[in-house]
């Protein structure tokens, strides 16, 4: 059992992560400690009931160190505190996006460090994050196990063998929600824009995304099945996906996400 569990920035992702964590029961709150260089961010922890560290020093000692700062931030952290974390040897969960296994260890002059790279997404506050996670081989089974415990208490997680496959993940599970989160807004707005209230755009728009994702993970259907069975021949859908092929809408669709995982391969590299 993991006692001592400390986060480093409590922000967006990692707050989320957290807070899923302790939703689901995997964590407890008095395991955890935060730490957060913006002050405003270690209140609003303090206000959820975490316990605050006025200094990274004081978290150092965790059994497992959650890495949540963003990628400029991590190699200053990283060498600033080599010593302490070879001398501590936590297990270093990374969510930080295209920083590999590899650079992080060399960040730590190559010390053979356990580390575990996960990509979570924005979901996990609401315990239906997607996470792929990747771990090097000084992390046990036990620490696995945990690492996977806590990422499927806050929504779906996979193991990959290949560290590789996370930028493809990270371009697809990882960017994902705002590539939805857009979909969803432009059908809001074409609501509103026809007369719909806005409370009532934004739930119709949201439940058809939600519903959508049910039929294909709940329901057993395909997606491409889906479409067929939505899309009836001469009907509103099929005028729909007429102009959308149109216009180009996969291809598009397929650049942009092809342009995410480039840009995670290549911060990869930097
Ligand atoms: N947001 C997502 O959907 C998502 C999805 C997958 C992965 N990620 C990854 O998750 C990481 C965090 O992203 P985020 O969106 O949560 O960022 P964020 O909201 O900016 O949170 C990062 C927090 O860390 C603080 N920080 C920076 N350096 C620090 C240090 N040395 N010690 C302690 N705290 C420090 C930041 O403070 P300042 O603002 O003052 O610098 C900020 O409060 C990123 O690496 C990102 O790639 C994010």
């Amino acid at each position: 059992m993991i006692s001592k569990i400390g986060l480093i920035g409590y922000g967006k992702m990692g707050s989320s992560l957290l807070i899923g964590g302790i939703k689901s029961g995997i964590l407890k709150k008095e395991s955890i400690k935060v730490y957060d260089i913006d002050r405003s961010r270690a209140i609003s922890a303090e206000k959820y009931g975490l316990r605050v560290a006025n200094s990274l020093g004081e978290i150092l000692d965790s059994e497992v160190l959650i890495l949540a700062v963003k990628p400029k931030d991590l190699p200053e952290l990283l060498e600033k505190n080599r010593g302490t974390l070879v001398e501590k040897y936590p297990l270093l969960i990374s969510i930080v996006a295209g920083i590999s296994v590899q650079r992080i260890l060399s960040l730590l002059e190559g010390a053979p460090l356990k580390v575990v790279r996960v990509i979570p997404n924005i979901a996990a506050a609401v315990n239906e994050a997607m996470s792929a996670f990747y771990a090097n081989e000084f992390v046990s089974k036990e620490e696995l196990a945990f690492v996977n415990s806590l990422l499927s208490g806050v929504g779906k997680s996979v193991i990959v063998e290949n560290e590789g496959d996370l930028d493809t993940i990270t371009g697809i599970s990882g960017s994902g929600p705002a590539y939805f989160a857009l979909m969803i807004n432009i059908l809001e707005n074409v609501a509103i824009e026809n007369g719909l209230r806005e409370d009532l755009a934004r739930v119709i728009a949201a439940q058809t995304c939600r519903g959508t994702a049910s039929m294909i993970l709940d329901g057993g259907h395909s997606s491409i099945e889906l479409i067929k069975m939505v899309a009836s021949p001469g009907g509103t859908t099929q005028e729909a996906l007429r102009v959308m092929e149109d216009r180009g809408f996969s291809k598009i669709v397929l650049e942009a996400v092809a342009a995410a995982i480039a840009k995670s391969r290549a911060m990869n590299r930097s």
